[in-house]
């Protein structure tokens, strides 16, 4: 890999963030939080396409600070085109391409689904990296897809949510036990001191590869409106409970599928990537399939599992070593294909 140093920019849902690679060790991954959204229960569009603005400058500044880099040793500049909320993805592109067209260093247009799943190249990211061809869980508050990964950018969804994804199903179940947006990092907490015994819910029955989890929510809903009448109380005398057996059931409908396609494609190098990849009994259920299954696994650092620039850097760092380079015409969109 090249010793190239670029500037990686992510703003495609509600965190902005940027990022300094150089080869493919991180120098600096630098990320600002929309707070804003916490007392709305899920981001509105507007208004984190107007935290981006504010965000973008002093998030930059402060990756290339911590990197040490001046702004005149950047080689090329990575953004994330797509998929997300269009709003925001034109805030960190009209930056991006700016800055392009400032610097005059070429523009990398990323693909925000392939940089969660590459991330995993990232020098620090493994010991090992995972050898192709191998299966990737990605999941996160927008998708849940099974991709077969067979090499940088050559991957095929071979099973996908037909419906909510994994994260939006813990955000609004979360939601529907009164908890804070995002509900999935707090399920988590909460399940550690939980029985994921305690409470059964619904798991769709579909063919093949592909994935449900509106079911599982109208289940946890109806079950939550039925106790309540009863005691008033439910949700709070039983939160750790309901938290671990939501969480375990998600898990469980994840990695069913999951173990599935390992099996029928005779594949061992399984990975993970996301934001509910940082969920940890996910994590936990990997290390086991890990003992129980022989599988190599891949289970992303904390920091590059929730939206984050390290990927993008990563992913543009891949493209210019092929001279992959993106046109300063070239706009957002909201849908982009694996
Ligand atoms: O990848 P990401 O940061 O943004 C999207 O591209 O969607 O994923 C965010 C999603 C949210 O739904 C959030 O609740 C979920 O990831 N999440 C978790 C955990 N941390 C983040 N879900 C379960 N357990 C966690 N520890
Ligand atoms: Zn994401």
């Amino acid at each position: 890999m090249s010793d190239s140093i670029i500037l990686g920019i992510e703003s495609s849902c509600d965190d902005t963030s940027a990022a300094i690679i150089k080869g493919n060790s991180i120098l600096s991954n630098i990320a600002a939080n929309q707070e804003i959204h916490k007392e709305y229960g899920g981001v509105v569009p507007e208004l984190a396409s107007r935290a981006h603005q504010q965000n973008i400058i002093p998030v930059v500044e402060k990756s290339l600070t911590k990197a040490n880099i001046q702004q005149n040793a950047i080689s090329a500049i990575g953004f994330t085109r797509g998929p997300g909320l269009l709003g925001s993805l034109l805030v960190g592109t009209s930056f991006a391409k700016s800055l392009a067209m400032s610097l005059d260093v070429p523009l990398i247009e990323v693909n925000h689904l392939q940089a969660h799943i590459l991330a995993h190249f990232i020098d620090d990211a493994n010991p090992v990296p995972p050898k192709f061809p191998f299966l990737c869980l990605t999941v996160s508050g927008g998708h849940t897809m099974i991709v077969l990964v067979k090499d940088y950018f050559d991957m095929e969804i071979i099973g996908k949510t037909t419906d909510d994804a994994a994260g939006e199903a813990f955000d609004k179940i979360g939601k529907i036990f009164d908890l804070d947006y995002p509900a999935g990092p707090i399920i988590d907490r909460l399940a550690k001191e939980g029985n994921p015994d305690a409470f059964k819910f619904n798991k769709p029955r579909l063919e093949n590869y592909d994935y449900s989890f509106s079911g599982i929510k109208t289940s946890v809903l109806y079950f939550i409106q039925k106790e309540v009448k009863k005691n008033p109380d439910f949700i709070k005398e039983n939160m750790n409970d309901l938290c671990a057996s939501v969480q375990k059931c998600i898990i469980e409908i994840l990695m069913n599928k999951l173990e599935k396609a390992a099996k029928d494609l005779n594949i061992k190098e399984v990975a993970i990537a996301g934001g509910v990849s940082a969920n940890s009994a996910l994590r936990k259920v990997m290390q086991d399939n890990h003992e129980r299954l022989g599988w190599n696994i891949y289970i992303p650092k904390f920091e590059y599992t929730t939206d984050n620039a390290a990927m993008i850097a990563m992913v543009a760092q891949l493209k210019f070593e092929r001279g992959e380079f993106t046109d300063l015409r070239t706009t957002a969109t909201s849908k982009y294909d694996l």
